[in-house]
C-alpha cells in the first residue's frame, strides 16, 4: 500500500477529481470512508458551536459532500445550506438527505468570486465545515479561507474539524502493521481519482484566519465507516476550532 505523505501528492484539478469521483461513488454500493452516523460525526461537534452562533442566520455546510451530517444539521438550525464543488454529490444529497429548511448549492472553495456571489444574496453566514480544508492543495488554501471569510462577514461563527498532522504517523502505523495490506474498495476508489488526505495544524489555520479569533479549540477524532481488514475502526487525529471576526470598531474608535 502506498505510503500517506502530505507533502507529496497528485497534481490534480480538485473540482474534476472530485466531480469524478462522487459521480463513480453514487452509482456503487460501496460505503464512503468518511461517511459515518452523524451520532458520530456531526452530533459530536453541535455542542461545541452551537449556543455561540446567531441561529437568526444561514449555517453553511461547506463541502457537505452527500449531505449526511447537513440533514443533522437542519433539525437544529433554521436555514442550512450545504454546498460542495461536486454536482454529482449534491444530486446525492438532494436526494436522499433532504429537508424543508435544506437547499443544496454548487460552490468551489477556491473561487472566492462565488462566495461573493453567494454572500451577496444571502448576507453573513454561520459555517459548518468537516474534513474538506485538509484536502484544499496547501497552495490554494489561501483561496479557500478567503472564500470562507467572505461567506462569514463580520457575524457568521465558524467551526471547522479536520484530520490533524498527528494522522500521518497514524496512517503509517496502520501500514507498518499491515492492517492495510490490500487495500479496500473504497480507499481505491478515492485514491484512483488522485484524491489523497491532508493534514492541518491549528498555527495554519489561525494564519490564515488573522482577523478571527478562536473561541474554541481541541482534539478529537475522525471516525471512519469502514472498517480495517482486522474489524478495527480506525480513528484519525483532528482537530477543532472554533471562529469569529475579531470586532469591528466603529471609524471614530479607530481614528481616536
Ligand atoms: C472528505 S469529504 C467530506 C464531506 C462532508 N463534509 C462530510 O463530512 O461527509 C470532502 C468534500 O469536500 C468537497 N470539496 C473538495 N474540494 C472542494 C472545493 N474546492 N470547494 C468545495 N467543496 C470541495 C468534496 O467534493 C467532498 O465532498
Amino acid at each position: 500500500m502506498e505510503k500517506i505523505n502530505s507533502e507529496e501528492k497528485p497534481n490534480i484539478d480538485t473540482s474534476l477529481a472530485w466531480e469524478a469521483y462522487w459521480n463513480k461513488a453514487s452509482r456503487l454500493s460501496n460505503l464512503i470512508l468518511w461517511d459515518c452516523d452523524p451520532k458520530l460525526a456531526v452530533a459530536r461537534d453541535l455542542s461545541r458551536f452551537k449556543n455561540l452562533m446567531d441561529s437568526q442566520l444561514p449555517l453553511i455546510d461547506f463541502a457537505c459532500g452527500n449531505g449526511r451530517q447537513t440533514l443533522f444539521l437542519a433539525d437544529h438550525f433554521i436555514r442550512v445550506i450545504g454546498v460542495d464543488v461536486s454536482k454529482s454529490a449534491l444530486e446525492m444529497a438532494k436526494a436522499q438527505q433532504n429537508a424543508l429548511n435544506i437547499e443544496y448549492r454548487v460552490l468551489d472553495g477556491l473561487k472566492p468570486q462565488q462566495a461573493e456571489a453567494l454572500h451577496s444574496e444571502i448576507g453573513d453566514a454561520n459555517i459548518y465545515m468537516r474534513g474538506a480544508f485538509h484536502h484544499i492543495p496547501v497552495e490554494r488554501r489561501y483561496d479557500c479561507a478567503k472564500s470562507l471569510q467572505i461567506l462569514l462577514g463580520n457575524q457568521g461563527i465558524i467551526y471547522l474539524i479536520e484530520i490533524s498532522t498527528k494522522a500521518i504517523n497514524y496512517f503509517n502505523s496502520l501500514r507498518a502493521e499491515m492492517k492495510y495490506k490490500n487495500p479496500h474498495k473504497e480507499r481505491t476508489i478515492l485514491f484512483e481519482h488522485g484524491i489523497r488526505p491532508g493534514t492541518v495544524a491549528l498555527k495554519d489555520i489561525v494564519n490564515f484566519f488573522s482577523e478571527f479569533e478562536v473561541l474554541k479549540s481541541g482534539e478529537d477524532f475522525f471516525d471512519i465507516a469502514v472498517p480495517l481488514p482486522n474489524g478495527d475502526y480506525p480513528k484519525l487525529p483532528a482537530l477543532y476550532t472554533v471562529m469569529k471576526h475579531k470586532p469591528v470598531l466603529p471609524l471614530s474608535e479607530v481614528t481616536k
